[in-house]
């Protein structure tokens, strides 16, 4: 670590071998490369201080140097105590021009495997800009709404003039959370209220994090414009499926290295994220279960060759179970304690609340022991022993590295589009959630096609006319689903 510097992260030297997988990173980027290029001479996010809460990964370094690259300055914290790769970290930290003893990249805050206590500080620091005339950013980009959460909760406090009693938490996060907002309220009463009043907005990169905005807009709390990254088209419908389809399976593979094959596995959940999960399960030659609340989705699965059961049906029986709900308590203590030795127990969605870690822990006589860090057995009285990976949080990038490149380069390009948009275009966006226009989302697309081989059909004028579409696009109207 590197105490007294204005970062910190795991290692810096190894930045080297960070700086490696960047370039390999950056042939498979091809969006956020051409973005690079476009934009090279405009630099039109000169003047931007983002503050990204994002997974701290090789792909997001690549996002990192494009956004520094189109002129900003970004400070940066991962947005999850797991996810962060230290060798990508310390590259960021480094630059590609700097060396360990003389590092010339981005201030990071982000090692794998911090303490909440140690999460929360690391999302301050990227919130804090020494320097900056309010000692904030001006744009934020998160994933998952923690940057934009703490910074709200600030303002609220503020201006109640104090923050709620730590006692009054109901969790271990919510209590850090409260320590920190009681603390800056002593030090620095104005701090958040101050800062947000220099930023122009937020882009967010998940389901989760969308979700949150849209109630905060819903209750009049939202305090500048957002664009949801997380519903162009060619993030939801390619990064939450695609990229799961991939990542789900490597975290299962590193953290056990169990055969799915012939295993019976249950994914709650068929929204985006769960049918990339079911497919890589599947591609296994795994046993797919789904569960589902909403009809269309349930009859999706059926539909898509699924049986769709509830926990119950098969809590004895299955050998896996993936939660992929964004929504919580989907698997509870008591149903854990059902299921058979050596059950695979983990969660994609994006926040910890979807398994009940709280009441295993508490279940009489239950023994947890560390197989591997993020590995976990949880033996039961009688001997039943359940893996546990991440420890609930998500597996995909807490057992492995995430989704791979190319498809993040799908979501990262949407990312970086909705910074300069929102940044130089702030007056189009009074306070409000927004997605970004068809023929945006349809650049993205096209940006990611040669490097396919992919050759599109170009549509004649007179066949645009008969379908009532531009020649250039867009294609299709705003309600259409993919
Ligand atoms: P989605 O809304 O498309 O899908 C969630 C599905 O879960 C919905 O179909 C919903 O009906 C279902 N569901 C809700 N409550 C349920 C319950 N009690 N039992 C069974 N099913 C239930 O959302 P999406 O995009 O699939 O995202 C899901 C979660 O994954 C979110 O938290 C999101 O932020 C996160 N995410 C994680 C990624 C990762 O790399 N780990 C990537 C992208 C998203």
């Amino acid at each position: 670590t590197s105490t007294g510097q204005d970062f910190k992260v795991a290692d810096l030297s190894l930045a080297a071998f960070g700086r490696k997988e960047i370039s390999l990173a950056e042939h498979e980027m091809p969006g956020l490369m051409a973005i690079r290029k476009e934009y090279a001479a405009d630099k039109p996010l000169t003047g931007a201080r983002i503050t990204g809460s994002l997974h701290m990964t090789v792909q997001t370094a690549v996002l990192i140097e494009t956004l520094t690259a189109l002129g900003a300055e970004v400070r940066w914290a991962s947005c999850n105590i797991f996810s962060t790769q230290d060798h990508a970290a310390a590259a960021a930290v480094v630059g590609p021009d700097g060396t360990p003893d003389n590092p010339r990249g981005v201030p990071v805050f982000a090692w794998k495997g911090e303490t909440l206590e140690e999460y929360w500080w690391c999302t301050e620091q990227a919130l804090t800009w020494p320097g900056a005339a309010t000692g904030g950013p001006n744009m934020i980009l998160d994933d998952g709404g923690d940057a934009t959460l703490l910074l709200h909760k600030g303002v609220e406090y503020e201006k109640a003039g104090a923050a709620p009693s730590v006692d009054t938490a109901d969790n271990d996060e919510h209590r850090v959370v409260l320590e920190l907002l009681n603390r800056t309220l002593r030090e620095s009463p104005q701090k958040w209220t101050q800062l947000a009043s220099e930023i122009r907005g937020v882009t967010e990169e998940t389901t989760t994090g969308v979700h949150r905005l849209y109630e905060m807009h819903q209750d009049g709390s939202l305090l500048f414009p957002a664009i949801n990254v997380n519903d162009s088209v060619t993030k939801s419908k390619f990064d939450n499926k695609y990229g799961c389809r991939h990542s789900l399976i490597d975290g299962i593979n590193r953290a056990t290295d169990v055969l799915i094959g012939g295993k019976t596995a249950v994914v709650f959940g068929y929204g985006d994220v769960g049918k990339g999960c079911a497919d890589s399960l599947r591609g296994q030659g795994a046993r797919v279960l789904i569960t589902e609340i909403d009809p269309i989705c349930a009859l999706q699965a059926a539909m898509d060759g699924y049986q769709v059961v509830t926990l119950e049906d098969v809590v004895e029986t299955a050998d896996i179970f993936i939660t992929t709900t964004g929504n919580k308590d989907i698997i509870m203590a008591s149903d854990m304690a059902r299921m058979k030795h050596q059950a695979i127990v983990g969660n994609i969605g994006h926040f910890d609340n979807e398994i009940d870690m709280a009441g295993l822990a508490e279940i009489k006589g239950v023994v947890r022991e560390e197989l591997k860090p993020q590995v976990h057995t949880w033996t039961f009285a009688d001997g039943k022993v359940l893996i546990v990976l991440s420890e609930g949080r998500l597996l995909n990038l807490g057992n492995a590295t995430g989704h791979p490149s190319f498809v993040m380069s799908n979501s990262f390009a949407n990312q970086t589009i909705a910074q300069i948009e929102l940044f130089t275009k702030t007056d189009a966006y009074p306070t409000d959630v927004y997605v970004l226009p068809k023929h945006l989302d349809e650049k993205v697309a096209r940006l990611h096609l040669d490097a396919l081989g992919v050759r599109l059909t170009t549509l004649r004028k007179d066949q645009a006319d008969y379908i009532g579409v531009p020649v250039e696009g867009p294609y299709k109207p705003d309600h259409y689903r993919y």
